[in-house]
């Protein structure tokens, strides 16, 4: 039998999609997060989902506003899952922890303080990070290059690792009738030395009752890859295409292999951006306002003097792509208005799967009384994402094929816009995938609702097993 599929929320208040928090009756307050987040929260766990997923970025600037606003302003992840741990009872919370800066006893102690309220519940996303102005905020001179970051990641995790272990099992006696408290025999120093990781422990927190929570990491490089095939349980890949994400699976998976593992035990996990309604035409009808609301370069004085303003939001940028020359045509008018004979038949590739991405996202068409214009594919150029747009059954296909052409074990969902088109995938897309059977592991702890078995321990002559 084939297993179930994995599926989280990747939770962005302000929307995934740059124009989402434009969007009717969107959140956009980042202020006032707390109330959103405790009803994605109990959405996502009344629909049966796994995990609630935060992810992380160390700096913020002017040029977000455009690319991704939901970076300019947002509680940081693992204060979210500590928030959210108190207001849910069943679903995993996994928080985003950047090794290059964090430091690895703060971080065994706040993951394992999360696994041990929660009875096991915890996981951590363990990323190299790519924000250079991260550095300056941390202290540092530069952001250091991808080999020394993925240096003290490996060190980074092996770390956690030993510290989660400080306490054996059955370390904590607690024999009131004869004073014994603990073994100190079974409370164990990490004693660990890198070279760039030093830490000495033991944690002054109870042992996790998952020993390990899982470990998820997110990466693109050759060291990503590497880092996830010995270290991960769940590896978080960027890919838009089955035939890549099947590819790379089965390269994590043979790494995996290779490194003496169990392939089945490191999870692929692709994220999507499901645009979800009653039915197709409503689907698309809400991609279609979202790629309205892009704002986009109209020629106005008010965009060159904008900070970040990118510079391929123009209708030149477009043009430029496209090989095509209509003159100068106003930006909200149809495509075909323009040259109506052939430009559509001219694209080069490029704009012609832009034009095709537009055709059967917003239903529109060129020559048709519902056209595509010049914005659509402006906007749909200059900010691309990874829609699924449809109705249940549409949502559901989509999933069903990934998994059925071994692209994915699992989605990290997101959504265009909160709370809406979160409320719409969990109501209206999830139903249908249960009943096909697609999802439906459960589970006390997080690694059981994974599918994941007993942690590797890091310490050989510990062979107790996770709860
Ligand atoms: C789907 C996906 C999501 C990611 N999310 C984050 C994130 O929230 N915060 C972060 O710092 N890095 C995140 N990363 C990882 C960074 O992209 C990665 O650390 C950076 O690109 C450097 O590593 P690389 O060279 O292996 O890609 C994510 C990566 C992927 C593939």
């Amino acid at each position: 039998m084939t297993a179930p599929l994995i599926v989280g929320a990747m939770v962005r208040t302000l929307g995934a999609y740059p124009s989402g928090w434009r969007y009717p009756g969107a959140h956009r307050d980042p202020q006032a997060d707390a109330p959103v987040l405790r009803r994605i929260a109990q959405v996502a766990e009344d629909a049966g989902l796994d995990y609630l997923f935060f992810g992380d970025w160390l700096a913020t600037g002017p040029d977000l506003e455009f690319r991704d606003p939901y970076l300019l302003a947002r509680i940081d992840p693992l204060s979210a899952v500590l928030y959210l741990a108190g207001v849910t009872e069943r679903i995993g919370l996994i928080a985003t922890v950047n090794s290059t800066y964090a430091d690895p006893y703060a971080t065994a102690r706040a993951t394992a303080s999360l696994d041990v309220l929660t009875g096991g519940r915890a996981g951590v996303n363990l990323v190299t990070g790519a924000e250079p102005r991260a550095a300056a905020n941390h202290g540092r001179d530069a952001h250091a290059d991808n080999e020394t970051r993925y240096d003290r990641a490996e060190e980074f995790v092996r770390a956690l690792r030993l510290l989660w272990e400080s306490w054996d099992a059955d370390a904590w006696v607690a024999d009131a009738a004869s004073g014994v408290l603990i073994d100190a025999e079974g409370l164990r120093p990490a004693a660990f030395a890198g070279a760039q990781v030093r830490v000495e422990g033991p944690l002054n927190v109870a042992r996790p009752p998952q020993s390990h929570p899982p470990v998820v990491h997110a990466g693109t490089s050759a060291r990503s890859r590497a880092l996830a095939a010995t270290e991960a349980d769940l590896a978080l890949i960027a890919a838009g295409d089955p035939t890549v994400a099947a590819t790379a699976r089965a390269e994590l998976r043979s790494l995996a292999a290779a490194s003496g593992r169990d392939p089945d035990d490191l999870k692929v996990i692709v994220p999507v951006v499901p645009v979800v309604s009653e039915t197709d035409a409503a689907a698309r009808a809400i991609v279609d306002s979202l790629l309205l609301l892009v704002p986009i370069d109209d020629g106005s004085p008010a965009h060159a003097v904008r900070p970040g303003f990118p510079g391929n939001r123009s209708l030149a940028s477009f043009l430029d792509v496209a090989g095509v020359d209509p003159g100068d045509p106003v930006r909200d008018s149809a495509v075909d208005d323009i040259v109506p004979a052939a430009t559509a038949a001219r694209f080069a590739d490029a704009a012609a799967r832009t034009l095709e991405t537009v055709r059967t996202r917003t239903g529109r068409d060129v020559g048709g009384g519902h056209p595509v214009t010049w914005r659509h594919l402006i906007a749909a150029h200059a900010v691309p994402a990874n829609f699924v747009v449809g109705g249940p059954a549409v949502i559901a296909d989509h999933f069903e094929s990934w998994r059925d052409a071994g692209a994915a074990d699992g989605f990290n969902v997101l959504s265009a816009f909160q709370p809406a088109q979160f409320e719409a995938f969990t109501s209206l897309a999830v139903p249908e995938l249960r009943r096909r059977g697609l999802i439906g592991r459960t589970g006390d702890t997080l690694r059981e609702r994974l599918g994941l078995g007993a942690p590797r321990l890091a310490r050989a002559a510990d062979t107790v097993p996770a709860r």
